[in-house]
């Protein structure tokens, strides 16, 4: 349970808010690349942390964010038009380069005032399918812009999708640091024979909610990092003495101020929550593998493949109590947990019937919330740091790196208990280690600590100077090809 205050602290982000002050030390996704398709596509108007913007790609390529309103007079940008290597302004004719530089004035023919003013505008990256921007304050300098694996995936091995949803962005973003709602929210594509409470495993290579266990009271292990925390979900089955043990462990890295990385068995799926304002969330998900992906599966498992529900022009859920979301209440009688279709449909739908900002003050955590009591601990941690002048967290650390061209990284992570032995011994996970390249090398290496990699045990000592020494490219033929499939492989899968 938080208090009012820090409820409010947590969730607003306008420019004078401690949040606010948070957020705009990092860059920001503001737009996906192919919604500006083409030089001189139509002008995009976003709205960022609160901040009105247009976004439009020049004749030449290059995209600039400028703020919306024109300096002239205020006109919207977003109703200009996109022509000769820059935007102009409907209203009067100004006509404003991507870095703001004012190339004509039609109604005003003196050329000193064009060398006086600019439109404000910030700074611009287009990285990983992606366009960023930093809103930065005066006297600020500039955020480091991180570098995440999918930047570095061949562009066809890679998939970003953005889904627009009228929900503060801290609902949603504590939906990926709780991983006990993936067995039940997510029942059809987590345990998919849940009907008739058979252990069927989902088979679809894409899917993030891929559990290979039906235990939904995972236990907890969360560790804080430089770019914030990461915990590992894990689950049991009963042995054959009819004991409980750990047969299953899914790590998920959460990055401030609102990244997570989930692990698909194919691939993993880097999750933005990018706050519009403090009721819009615009969600980025960037989804890349060994293999190209699977769109049609994707955007099932996902359930954006229904334009009554997701619209891919404006990308847009159009989903609200107006439409009761969409559920499905015949289904959820015979065949589906929830009526909603899938994956990220859920998702917002629960974050969504929250309702815009969800008071805190009335919840009750129990000790499934672990690692969403750490999250907030984690930002209410960047807000005193960028209180005291100093960096709030991973605004200059460098990103967990997970590849998807054959090479891979892997989390690594010290547990106060001693790994499970089931772990240590399964076959695969030594298979997955040698995959994992040379980024087992690690503190917990140096200090012989346990380690894990992305989800599963990293083998013994031997074995990590092993990949450390010969890094080779990860098994193709495995299910969780990147070292880190986060679910009993396949030569325990039958024990
Ligand atoms: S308001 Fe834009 S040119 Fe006058
Ligand atoms: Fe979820």
């Amino acid at each position: 349970m938080l208090t009012h205050a820090e409820n409010e602290t947590l969730c607003r982000v306008g420019r004078d808010t401690p949040m606010g002050k948070v957020m705009r030390r990092y860059w920001h996704p503001i737009a996906a690349s192919d919604q500006l398709p083409t030089p001189d596509s139509d002008p995009l108007r976003v709205t960022l942390l609160g901040e009105k913007l247009v976004v439009f790609r020049d004749s030449a390529g290059k995209v600039g964010v400028l703020e919306e309103n024109c300096m002239h007079r205020g006109a919207s940008l977003a109703l200009g038009r996109v022509e000769d290597g820059g935007i102009r302004c409907l209203y009067h004719g100004w006509k404003f380069g991507t870095d703001g530089t004012i190339q004509e004035t039609p109604n005003n023919p003196d050329p000193r005032l064009r060398q006086r003013l600019k439109q404000p505008c910030h700074p611009v990256r287009e990285e990983g399918g992606i366009i960023w921007t930093a809103l930065v304050s005066k006297g600020q300098q500039t955020p480091v812009f991180r570098r995440y694996s999918f930047m570095d995936t061949q562009p066809d091995h890679r998939l970003v999708l953005r889904i627009n949803v009228k929900a503060n962005y801290l609902q949603l973003w504590e939906g990926g640091a709780d991983s006990s709602h993936v067995g039940i929210l997510h029942s059809d594509a987590a345990r998919p024979g849940w009907l008739t409470d058979e252990a069927v495993r989902d088979d679809r290579a894409s899917n993030p909610a891929n559990l290979a266990v039906p235990d939904n009271a995972p236990t907890f292990e969360v560790e804080d990092t430089e770019y914030g925390f990461h915990y590992a979900a894990m689950r049991r089955l009963p042995g054959p003495d009819g004991s409980l043990r750990v047969t299953n462990i899914r790590v998920v890295p959460l990055i401030m101020p609102y990244v997570r990385i989930i692990p698909a068995p194919n691939s993993f799926y880097h999750v933005f929550e990018v706050p519009e304002d403090d009721t819009s969330t615009a969600t980025y998900i960037v989804i890349h593998g060994y293999s190209k992906p699977n769109v049609r599966e994707i955007m099932k498992i996902l359930a954006l493949d229904d334009p009554r529900y997701y619209n891919p022009e404006t990308r847009d859920l159009l989903m609200s109590w107006d439409n009761q979301f969409g559920q499905d209440r015949k289904a959820m009688k015979s065949s589906h947990w929830t009526g909603l279709g899938g994956v990220e449909r859920e998702d917002a739908a629960v974050s969504l019937s929250m309702g815009a900002i969800y008071d805190r003050t009335k919840e009750h955590l129990v000790a499934a919330d672990g690692a969403v009591m750490r999250l907030r601990r984690r930002l209410l941690d960047c807000v005193r740091a960028v209180e005291a002048s100093e960096e709030p967290l991973g605004a200059r650390t460098r990103m967990p790196r997970f590849r998807g061209d054959g090479r891979t990284s892997a989390i690594t992570m010290k547990f106060r208990r001693r790994p499970p032995s089931d772990a240590r011994r399964c076959p695969t996970n030594r298979i997955a280690l040698r995959g994992a390249g040379r980024w087992p090398l690690c503190d917990a290496l140096r200090s012989r600590r346990a380690s894990w990699s992305h989800g599963q045990w990293a083998g013994g000592r031997s074995r990590r100077r092993e990949s450390i020494q010969r890094p080779v490219a990860g098994p193709r033929t495995l299910d969780h090809p990147f070292g880190g499939g986060y679910h009993r492989c396949r030569a325990c899968a039958g024990r």
